[in-house]
């Protein structure tokens, strides 16, 4: 088996239980590894750290699986794994059939998630490793959840491109199934595995439930970048008066009349397919003002050198965000580049409000991801959402 030998730093990590070793902690390789291969971590004096799947072409080097040496790397092992990381879900968290069944790294399978709704688990694999196993994945989800009746495979996205996987969007295992419909909170969603990511963006669910309790009936609300009505359909079925939600793709827009029509609400929401930017504008000329508004975008910072960039992005979402905001209104404002740290967002909140001429006041202890998202404490790349309520109060 080949050999990969890393440095102090990346072997303290590993150490503390971190489980991905970037190639800037590797010093020298051993044998020849091609992508997806089963390499031994040892670090510089020669110590066995672990086992795990190597990729020569990817910034992530090794994705470590075992801490032992005669562990042995198979289906077995992976069907543990997730059975382990289903138990804490059931038993934990009590989420019902639907939640995010396996994080990566957090369960200690770095490069898998798999989030289940009702019968549908959907898979994502990002590592060339965990490809190679990727039928014995499938067929242990179904063996520890029997209720599982489909393996839907998305595996699309920048990281498997990263990684030189091909992009595959299909039924894997199981019954050709690809929606399903789900219950959060007051809110009931479709859930189209064909959709983004895998289908719904499960690591908001708390963050989605806690906006009901501050609508008390007759509010404005305005969901920027709401994909499929996430934040605006608990609004409106929690007694919003009018809801408007922007996004700037149709497909998602489609399936968020589709869900404002399951829950009853459509006569109060409208829908917007545009971008965020200009459309905010245009409704700031109009005048318009909120009692709510949610920011939720996509990831502004994708790789650690975009920092500068993206925090502008979002310094300038939040601006044009807080200027819709009526005196006395909220804001909730969200974050979920892993690369921003809550001190970087906050100070970003921060800026953008003395621009905008607003006070802010916290109204919920920092909000993040869902716990089926767990945090893994000794890994920081586990954590990435931010979600920050925030009462507006204009500055005069
Ligand atoms: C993190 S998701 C939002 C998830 C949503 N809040 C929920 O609870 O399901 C980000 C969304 O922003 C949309 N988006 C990306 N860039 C955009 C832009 N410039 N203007 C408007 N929407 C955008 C994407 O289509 C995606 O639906």
């Amino acid at each position: 088996m080949a050999r990969v030998y890393v440095d102090a730093q990346a072997s303290r990590a590993l150490q503390k239980g971190a489980m991905i070793i970037f190639k800037k902690g590797v010093i020298r390789t051993e044998g020849e590894i091609k992508p997806g291969d089963i390499v031994e971590v040892y670090s510089r004096g020669g110590k066995f750290l672990g086992k795990g799947f190597a990729n020569p072409n990817s910034n992530i080097m090794v994705r470590l699986l075992t801490k032992e040496k005669d562990v042995e790397i198979n289906k077995e092992l992976f069907k543990e794994r997730i059975r382990k990381a289903n138990e804490y879900r059931k038993k934990v968290l009590r989420y019902g059939n639907v939640y995010r069944m396996v994080y990566g790294e957090a369960d200690y399978l770095p490069g898998l998630i798999v989030d289940r709704f009702n019968d549908i688990a959907a898979l994502q694999i990002s590592s060339a490793g965990m490809e190679r196993f990727k039928l014995d994945v499938a067929e242990a989800i179904m063996e520890v959840e029997p209720e599982i009746e489909t393996v839907f495979e998305k595996n699309t996205g920048r990281s498997r491109r990263r990684e030189g996987l091909p992009e595959i969007e299909r039924v894997l295992l199981g019954k050709e199934k690809y929606r399903t419909i789900i219950e959060e909170g007051r809110a009931k969603f479709i859930v189209d595995m064909r959709g983004q990511k895998t289908g719904f963006f499960l690591d908001q669910r708390e963050n989605r439930i806690a906006l009901e309790k501050y609508i008390k009936g007759g509010e404005k609300v305005l969901d920027v970048f709401t994909y499929t009505g996430g934040f605006a359909i608990h609004a409106a079925v929690a007694g919003a008066e009018k809801v408007i939600a922007i996004d700037k793709s149709p497909k998602a827009i489609e399936m968020a009349k589709e869900n404002a029509k399951l829950n009853g609400v459509e006569d109060k929401m409208e829908f917007i397919v545009g971008s965020a930017f200009p459309e905010m504008e245009k409704l700031q000329k109009k005048g318009e003002k909120f009692d709510i508004v949610i920011l939720d975008p996509p990831a502004f910072v994708q790789h650690e050198k975009d920092l500068k960039r993206g925090l502008r992005a979002y310094f300038n979402v939040n601006y044009q965000g807080l200027k819709l905001v009526k005196d006395g209104g909220i804001l909730v404002t969200c974050s979920c580049s892993q690369h921003v740290d809550l001190q970087a967002f906050k100070d970003m909140i921060i800026a953008a409000a003395a621009k905008a001429g607003k006070f802010l006041k916290m109204l919920e202890p920092y909000r993040t991801q869902a716990p089926d998202h767990p945090i893994l404490m000794a890994s920081k790349d586990t954590e990435y959402l931010k979600c920050l309520f925030l009462y507006v109060e204009d500055m005069k």
